[in-house]
């Protein structure tokens, strides 16, 4: 029975989801790692590791001997990405090869996250062969760290998502709890028109991992959520639900931030591979939003 679990990224949002669904739902034996400080949950058994050391990775993966890794680590700072680049290359690139070693030395299968920012933003609704064309560095590291693994001859999984959402209680806000948070202090927020995708509810993403892995899939998938809709349109649904002020949020469009990274603007994956193949079933969205509002009490 494969039941060995190595979560690297484990504080980061996907991470500590991943951690509640296989350690404490599901009872897989979970190693979980990250970079900083002590992880959330005394109860989980825990390794610190800077994966830009090959050593230690190789380390860590070789002493705990998993069946499966699941990278949720990265560097996800799209701007800084622009200032950073050899911080976020070693990152999302140069650790994906040091796991990939790792994890051939024990036939370990790997998931690896990657993102609907490989893509250029001008077609829209992306399926997993259309052609990447990143516009920006983060987008080319991932992009980069997605060809480390196929070339690598690692067991693997490439899952690209875009815009997690979800119940988070530990670290930085995701979106909708900073809208939800925002205009209940009365605070206005600028929101994009421009930028299009599907945002992807995290526990779609966890479960759609756990089918990777019990019907052994491999190869890339899409994994995103049931609308394609701008940013506006999604904050006017979050507005919707949780009966706020929408009067607080006012209209722009992209070149309006001024941010150093450019941004896919017409995006979204489609999961159409996903949902034949495996049985991927995305939450509708009104649903994400209410299981949030009950476990989060926001
Ligand atoms: N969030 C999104 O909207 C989104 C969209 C598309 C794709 N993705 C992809 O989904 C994956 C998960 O994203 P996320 O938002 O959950 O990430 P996140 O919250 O930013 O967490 C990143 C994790 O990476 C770890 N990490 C960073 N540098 C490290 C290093 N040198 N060594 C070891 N660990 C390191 C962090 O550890 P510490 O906490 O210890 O620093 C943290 O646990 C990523 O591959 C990302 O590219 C995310």
């Amino acid at each position: 029975m494969k039941n060995k679990i190595l979560i690297f990224g484990a504080t980061g949002m996907l991470g500590q989801r991943c951690y509640e669904y296989f350690a404490k739902k599901l009872g897989y034996t979970v190693l979980c790692s990250s970079v900083e400080g002590d992880f959330y949950d005394p109860s989980a058994t825990y390794v610190r590791c800077d994966i830009t050391k090959r050593d230690e990775v190789k380390k860590v993966i070789s002493d705990f001997f998993p069946d499966f890794i699941i990278n949720a680590a990265a560097f996800t700072n799209v701007d800084k990405s622009e200032s950073e680049r050899e911080t976020a290359w070693n990152i999302n690139v140069k650790a994906v090869e040091y796991m990939a070693e790792g994890a051939r030395n024990c036939d370990a299968h790997i998931i690896h996250l990657s993102s609907d920012y490989i893509f250029d933003g001008i077609k829209g609704q992306y399926a997993e062969g259309d052609k990447p064309n990143p516009v920006g560095y983060y987008g080319r590291t991932k992009l980069a760290g997605e060809n480390a693994l196929k070339i690598s001859n690692a067991l693997y999984t490439i899952l690209r998502t875009n815009v997690l959402y979800g119940v988070i209680t530990k670290g930085r806000l995701d979106f909708v709890r900073w809208v939800v948070e925002s205009l209940r202090k009365g605070e206005r927020i600028r929101i994009v028109t421009d930028q299009i995708n599907n945002p992807t509810y995290l526990d779609d993403l966890v479960r759609a991992i756990s089918q990777v892995i019990e019907f052994r899939k491999f190869g890339i998938y899409n994994i995103g959520g049931r609308e394609f809709l701008s940013r506006y349109d999604f904050t006017m649904r979050i507005v919707d639900f949780f009966k706020l002020d929408g009067s607080l949020v006012d209209k722009i469009v992209t070149p309006d931030l001024k941010q150093p990274a450019k941004r896919p603007l017409n995006s979204g994956l489609v999961t159409l591979k996903a949902e034949t193949e495996f049985g991927y079933s995305p939450t509708q969205m009104e649903e994400t939003f209410r299981i949030m509002q009950e476990e989060l009490g926001i």
